[in-house]
C-alpha cells in the first residue's frame, strides 16, 4: 500500500503510528478515551523552519489561529512565528495568553461587535478593518477608552484568485473594503484618531498552485502600492495574505514553496522596499503551519457486512472532523488519507468503508478505501487533521462527547 506523503511524516513504532514518539495504542491509554486529536510539535517546528529557509528573511510570518486555536498549539507557535491573527474575542484571549506582544496580534473578520472592538482597543491589538461602518465604530470605541486604536485596512481586491478552495476576495464580498472605495475611506480615516498602519489582502485559501499564488501576490503588491499613495501616514504594515494549500487527497500535489519564495523575494526587494521602506511585509498562514501535523484517531466499535459491502463503524465522525467527511468546502467528496493506526502496514488488506457513529449517510470518513483487515477495538487514523478539525466541526450534533486534543 503506498502511503500519502503526510502519513510518511509520522514515525512508526512496532508497526503503529507514533505521534511525538508515542505509539498510538499507548497514547489512547494515556488519554483514556477515544476519539482524540493529536498534534505533533516537531512537525510544526519543522514546517516553520521550512518556511524560514525558503521564504525571504525580511518576510514576517503570521499564524492565523483560526486554523487550530488549541492553546498549547498557539503557545508553541507564538515562539516560532512573528505574529498572530485572531478572528474573535476568545481567540484574542488565547493569543494574548502567549508571550506574543499585543502589537503583533491582529484581529480580522467581518461582524466584529462593539464589545469585541473595545476589547481589541484595550488590548492594543491591530484591528483589520472590514468596512467603513466598522472604522466609525472602532473610532468611537477608541474615543471612549482614551486609547488610539491601531488599524490596517483590509482590502477586497479588484481581482479574484483562481484555484482557491475558498475565495475571500474579488467581486462582491463581506470581507474587506472594495479597493475602489479605499481612497475615500483613507481620507475619512485621516480625520479620526485611528492609527493607520497599513493594508491587508486575503484573497483565498487552500490553493495548491504556486503560479496562481505568485500572480495573486504580484497583483496584491501592485494594488497596495497604489493605495499606499493615499495613506494618511507612512505604511508600516503590508499583509499580503497567504492561502498556501496542503495536499488533502491523493490527487493533490504539494505546493511549490520555492517558487513562492523567489517571487516574494523579488516583490520585496524590487517593488516594496524602494517605495515603502518602513513596511513590514507579512504572510498570514493557518493550515500550512499546522494542518499536516495533526491526526484524528477513532476506534472501531462495529464491523458489519451489508449486501457484500464491509463497513467499519467508529466512535468518532463528522461531528469532530467534518472536513474528512467531505462536507467542509469540498465540491466532490474525496477521501482524506486514512490508515489502521495500530497496524499501519499489516497484511492482508481489504476494501472497506469507514463511517462515523452519527445517523446520517453524510458521516462518511473513508469511502471504499483499502486498509489492513481491522476489527472492533482497532484504531483508525485520519491524517491532515491539524487544521479546521475540532473547531470547524458541528460538535453538538447528536450530542456525543467531545474528543480530547493533545500536543506531543
Ligand atoms: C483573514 C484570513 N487569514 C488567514 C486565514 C487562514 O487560511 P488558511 O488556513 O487556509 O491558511 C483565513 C482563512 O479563512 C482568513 O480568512
Amino acid at each position: 500500500m503506498t502511503q500519502h506523503p503526510s502519513a510518511a511524516a509520522f514515525a512508526q513504532i512496532d508497526g503503529q503510528l507514533a505521534v511525538g514518539g508515542v505509539p498510538v495504542g499507548r497514547l489512547a491509554e494515556r488519554i483514556g478515551s477515544t476519539p482524540f486529536f493529536a498534534y505533533d510539535r516537531a512537525l510544526i517546528t519543522e514546517r516553520v523552519a521550512l518556511l524560514r529557509a525558503t521564504l525571504p528573511a525580511a518576510l514576517q510570518l503570521k499564524y492565523a489561529i483560526k486554523a487550530n486555536p488549541m492553546p498549547a498549539v498557539v503557545q508553541q507557535l507564538s515562539g516560532l512565528v512573528d505574529a498572530l491573527d485572531v478572528a474573535s474575542a476568545l481567540e484574542m484571549r488565547v493569543a494574548l495568553d502567549t508571550p506574543m506582544p499585543a502589537s503583533k496580534v491582529s484581529f480580522a473578520g467581518p461582524g466584529k461587535t462593539d464589545a469585541e472592538l473595545r476589547q481589541a482597543v484595550a488590548a492594543g491589538v491591530t484591528v483589520e478593518l472590514e468596512s467603513a461602518n466598522e472604522a466609525a465604530r472602532l473610532a468611537r470605541a477608541g474615543e471612549s477608552l482614551g486609547i488610539r486604536p491601531r488599524v490596517a485596512v483590509r482590502v477586497n481586491p479588484d481581482f479574484a484568485v483562481k484555484g482557491s478552495g475558498m475565495r475571500m476576495g474579488g467581486g462582491p464580498q463581506q470581507f474587506g473594503v472594495d479597493a475602489e472605495l479605499v481612497p475615500g475611506l483613507l481620507k475619512d480615516l485621516a480625520g479620526t484618531d485611528l492609527e493607520v498602519l497599513g493594508f491587508h489582502v486575503f484573497a483565498g485559501s487552500q490553493n495548491l498552485r504556486a503560479d496562481i499564488i505568485c500572480e495573486a501576490q504580484r497583483r496584491t503588491v501592485e494594488l497596495l502600492l497604489r493605495l499606499a499613495e493615499d495613506a494618511p501616514e507612512a505604511v508600516r504594515y503590508l499583509n499580503l495574505g497567504g492561502g498556501f494549500g496542503i495536499p488533502y487527497t491523493d490527487r493533490d500535489v504539494p505546493l511549490d514553496l520555492a517558487a513562492i519564495g523567489a517571487n516574494l523575494d523579488t516583490l520585496i526587494s524590487d517593488e516594496i522596499a524602494p517605495r515603502l521602506p518602513d513596511a513590514q511585509v507579512v504572510i498570514e498562514l493557518g493550515r500550512y503551519l499546522v494542518g499536516e501535523a495533526g491526526v484524528y484517531v477513532t476506534r472501531v466499535v462495529d464491523r458489519k457486512v451489508s449486501r457484500g459491502k464491509t463497513y467499519l463503524v467508529v466512535d468518532g465522525g463528522m461531528h469532530h472532523q467534518l472536513a474528512a467527511s467531505g462536507n467542509f468546502g469540498q465540491v466532490i467528496r474525496r477521501n482524506y488519507p486514512i490508515a489502521v493506526a495500530n497496524r499501519v502496514a499489516a497484511e492482508p488488506v481489504e476494501p472497506v468503508t469507514v463511517v462515523g457513529s452519527l445517523c446520517t449517510p453524510l458521516d462518511l470518513l473513508g469511502d471504499n478505501v483499502t486498509l489492513p483487515e481491522a476489527s472492533v477495538g482497532d484504531l483508525i487514523v485520519i491524517y491532515q487533521a491539524g487544521a479546521y478539525g475540532l473547531t470547524a466541526s458541528p460538535t453538538a450534533f447528536l450530542s456525543h462527547p467531545a474528543p480530547a486534543e493533545v500536543l506531543l
